[in-house]
């Protein structure tokens, strides 16, 4: 009985062990957007976007530049709209001050991490709802 056990503990162990080998040699970018991708994101936000957009709190829709908390309309864009967005840049063509664009300077794998850690201001009802809209149209 306890040979058989040991059957099944030990692959198990050793399969463990592989993971989590495997997990090290991942690079940040590859990651999914656990602790270190938001952290990661939450710097660079920080650094890049902060000044102009503000931070977890405050903020109207309306406001020029938006929040991009759930005060503002981030939330109704898809991931793709936004990547695009962060990544070319936007000019309203209205006078008012446009979006700089942040290609080369920041990765798609920076801006990925920096609106995961944006969606954690959302509610869950923002998050589900684009969530789903990505889902749909990207
Ligand atoms: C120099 C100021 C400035 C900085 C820095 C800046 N933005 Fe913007 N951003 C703007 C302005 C102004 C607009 C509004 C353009 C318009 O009128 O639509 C905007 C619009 C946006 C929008 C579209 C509106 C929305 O909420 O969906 C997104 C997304 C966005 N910015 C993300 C970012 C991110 C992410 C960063 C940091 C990497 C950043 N911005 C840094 C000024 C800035």
């Amino acid at each position: 009985m306890r040979g058989r056990l040991l059957w099944l503990v030990v692959p198990a162990l050793l399969l463990a062990a592989a993971g989590a080998g495997l997990s090290q040699l991942r690079k940040p970018s590859d990651a999914p957007a656990g602790r270190e991708v938001l952290a990661r994101g939450a710097a660079l936000y920080r650094a890049e976007c902060q000044a102009c957009h503000g931070g977890a709190e405050g903020g109207r829709k309306t406001d020029i530049p938006p929040p991009h908390n759930r005060n503002g309309h981030t939330w109704h864009h898809t991931d793709c709209q936004l990547e695009e967005i962060v990544l070319q840049g936007f000019d309203p063509g209205d006078g008012t001050p446009p979006m700089p664009a942040f290609a080369g300077r920041l990765s798609k794998a920076d801006v990925r991490a920096i609106l995961a850690h944006v969606k954690t201001w959302w509610t869950a009802e923002q998050r589900k709802g684009q969530a789903r809209l990505t889902r749909e149209r990207c």
